[in-house]
């Protein structure tokens, strides 16, 4: 299999504060890369820096064999990255089907598609993003990124602070992401043993740098591992 994305030797940050060390990954075309660590680690700095949004001051990303490093984010989304942000960003005085319509770019992946991947929305069409709940909120920061037809989708903690069922719903539409669409994507998660369960490999950061990397089935069969990882041991 080919990487679509790979990331070599990054080393970035905000201004002099240098976040992450020297981190290396790559993801498999339609495949699913899940990053995990502790809070504070530099997840969320690494999506961002591959989306162009930190200051790099070594390494390179590339994506489909470009370049990306010199890229503005606009350029990175132009090129098929697309990031569902942790904290959702939805517009809040736009409706469901504005919301998806905003950074629509050309492809397969419609509002009605969305709708049909969360029916829940299709039921919210016309409320503002304001008037959602965090599962819908969090549903439509995915289906809004897919609605920009994205080579890589890049997912930063999207059960955070949801019901269980809500999770379940999303965890659902993530696997159908992968198993119909074959929709390639990194997925940033504290909920460890679903991330682990949802890709295909796995890197653990702590403080900046990668301290493990491998198959997630091997993380997910080793819970004494796992736990001395990322700090706790997670129930099934
Ligand atoms: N915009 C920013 N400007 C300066 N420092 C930042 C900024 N965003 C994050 N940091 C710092 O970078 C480090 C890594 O933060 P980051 O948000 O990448 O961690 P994380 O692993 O995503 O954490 P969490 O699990 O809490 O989301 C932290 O020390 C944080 O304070
Ligand atoms: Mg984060």
């Amino acid at each position: 299999m080919t990487d679509i994305l790979d990331i070599q030797g990054l080393r970035a940050g905000y201004g002099d504060n240098v976040v992450l060390e020297d981190v290396s990954a790559s993801v498999a075309s339609g495949g699913c890369l899940a990053v995990l660590g502790r809070n504070g680690v530099g997840k969320t700095t690494l999506l961002s820096s591959v989306m162009g949004l930190t200051q790099v001051h070594h390494g390179h990303v590339t994506l489909q064999g470009l370049d990306l490093t010199r890229l503005p984010p606009h350029a990175r989304a132009a090129r098929g990255l697309a990031l569902v942000p942790q904290e959702r960003e939805i517009f809040a005085s736009l409706s469901v089907h504005e919301n998806l319509l905003v950074a629509r770019r050309p492809g397969a992946w419609t509002p009605e598609r969305v709708y049909e991947l969360f029916p829940r929305l299709l039921e919210r069409q016309r409320n503002m993003g304001n008037q959602l709940s965090g599962g819908e909120q969090q549903m439509l920061a995915v289906g809004r990124a897919l609605a920009q037809n994205p080579q890589v989708l890049l997912l930063d903690e999207p059960f955070e602070g949801l019901a269980p069922l809500i999770v379940e719903q999303i965890a659902q539409a993530l696997k159908r992401l992968r198993s119909e669409h074959a929709i390639t994507m990194v997925l940033v998660e504290q909920h460890a043993e679903l991330a682990l369960e949802l890709s295909d490999t796995a890197i653990v950061l702590d403080r900046g740098q990668v301290v493990w990397r491998g198959a997630s089935a091997d993380l997910a069969a080793d819970s004494a591992r796992l736990a001395s990882l990322i700090g706790f041991a997670e129930q099934g």
